[in-house]
């Protein structure tokens, strides 16, 4: 809302402390250190300040923030604490070159694969699920298909959206078994879920309750063809929680086939905690209504003020809630997505798949343990789900725990135990955690 600025400067209050602010950025990449060398996983593994008494392997939980994160985070802590008005003047209210909310949609841009001005900036997975869904114009009749598979703030999403719209809602299963799931069988499911009366698909990318990455691209691609024989009106939608994948696959999430991709960055893109995001194409943010007001669009501003309708189609601005946040972890959101172009998708994605096979490699030999999770790594990620005979999954991650091991159990009805690779593991660890889940598995 860059007219906010011309309205202080009629006050006099930039006049009086315009220097402060001025080269923020400037000041704050000459307080950064440069980005350290990324060459090497131990130097990868030493950005984190994880504590070294315990095995991390609940990364995917909440992200423990990495050298330049916590960097960017303090440099504009500095900031805002040395002069709170004029920096976020600047950095929400400025030109659209000192923006730092811009600075955080292009850095996200091209890791995500689509344009800056088509994502809002939410905080969390599951702020974006809810805005999406409140925003959809649905009406009684429509109906919202999900799964059975998907987490709790995604279907408390959809139920809450359905009381208000009147939509219904029905879930379906992807697959009998996650472990032999197939393409061919989810793609089929989804076929055969979606009805006459279905506008909105929404499911998961990679489950935190099995640990499937889902074929999104080709359920994308199935509803595509299911669409091509309906009205504009009639066509079905699909929301995808990516926030499991986003950052442990080596995919374009804009390019995955979603209308709406929503998720945290503060779990696999290591981004700051309380920071995320949705990404759709400008005509899907145009059929959206947004729910919480904005700050990031000067056209509702210049609209309120002159007591008239904001102009032009909705768009992503407008869905990125207003009101004044936590600027120091919102705007270093920016350094996660640098950090990541540094390190290279497919790099990372590589790391992830190799330690996460790895444990499913060493699972798998484990008497008694069933594992949940699809061998095939082009159906797995970062998530591994098992279960040990005769022991319930909070026990298991309760004997792990005495061993010093963080795994988690999933919070869904039917309950698996969860070990989890990450940037900040090596083969080594991965080793010792089986072993020592070998001595839960006997005792
Ligand atoms: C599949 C899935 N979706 C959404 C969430 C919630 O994420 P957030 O904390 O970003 O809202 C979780 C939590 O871990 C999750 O596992």
């Amino acid at each position: 809302m860059p007219s906010r600025r011309a309205f202080l400067a009629a006050q006099g209050v930039l006049f009086a402390t315009a220097a402060a602010p001025t080269g923020l950025l400037a000041a704050l990449a000459a307080n950064t250190p440069p980005m350290p060398r990324l060459d090497d996983w131990e130097l990868v593994r030493a950005l984190f300040r994880l504590d070294p008494a315990w095995l991390h392997f609940s990364g995917f939980y909440i992200a423990s923030h990495p050298e330049p994160v916590r960097q960017a985070i303090e440099a504009f802590r500095v900031a805002l604490d040395a002069n709170p008005l004029l920096t976020v003047e600047h950095g929400m209210f400025g030109t659209d070159e000192q923006s730092l909310e811009g600075k955080v949609r292009e850095a996200a841009a091209p890791y995500l694969g689509g344009r800056a001005e088509d994502i809002a900036l939410t905080g969390s997975t599951t702020m974006g699920l809810a805005l999406v869904y409140h925003g959809l114009q649905l009406q009684p009749g429509d109906e919202i298909l999900t799964t059975v598979h998907d987490h709790v703030v995604h279907h408390e999403a959809i139920r809450l959206s359905a009381q208000r719209n009147g939509a219904s809602v029905r879930k379906i299963r992807l697959f009998e078994r996650s472990s032999d799931a197939t393409v061919d069988g989810i793609v089929a499911a989804v076929r055969s879920g979606i009805g006459p009366k279905t506008r909105i698909l929404g499911i998961t990318w990679v489950q935190s309750s099995t640990g499937l990455r889902a074929p999104v691209r080709a359920i994308a691609d199935a509803v595509a063809e299911i669409n091509a024989t309906r009205s504009e009106d009639q066509r079905v939608r699909i929301v995808l929680d990516g926030v499991h994948g986003f950052g442990s696959v080596d995919a374009a999430a804009a390019e995955l086939g979603a209308d709406y991709f929503c998720a945290g960055t503060h779990k696999w893109i290591l981004g700051p905690r309380g920071t995320g995001l949705v990404w759709a194409s400008a005509e899907n943010w145009a059929r959206l209504r947004p729910t919480i007001p904005s700050f990031s669009d000067l056209e509702l501003y210049e609209a309120w003020k002159d007591g008239r309708p904001p102009r032009g189609p909705n768009n992503a601005a407008r869905v990125t809630p207003g009101g004044f946040h936590a600027y120091e972890h919102h705007w270093a959101l920016a350094s996660a997505f640098e950090l990541q172009r540094q390190l290279q998708r497919p790099r990372v994605a590589g790391r992830i798949a190799e330690l996460n096979g790895r444990i499913k490699d060493g699972l798998a030999g484990i008497p008694g343990l069933t594992l949940h999770t699809p061998r095939d790594p082009a159906l797995s990620a970062g998530i591994c789900c098992f279960e040990l005979k005769g022991k319930t999954p909070d026990q298991i991650v309760a004997g792990l725990l005495a061993r010093k091991v963080l795994a988690s159990s999933s919070p869904y009805a039917v309950s698996y135990a969860r070990l989890s690779g990450g940037l900040m593991n090596t083969p080594d660890q991965v080793d010792q955690a089986l072993a020592a889940l070998r001595e839960v598995a006997k005792g």
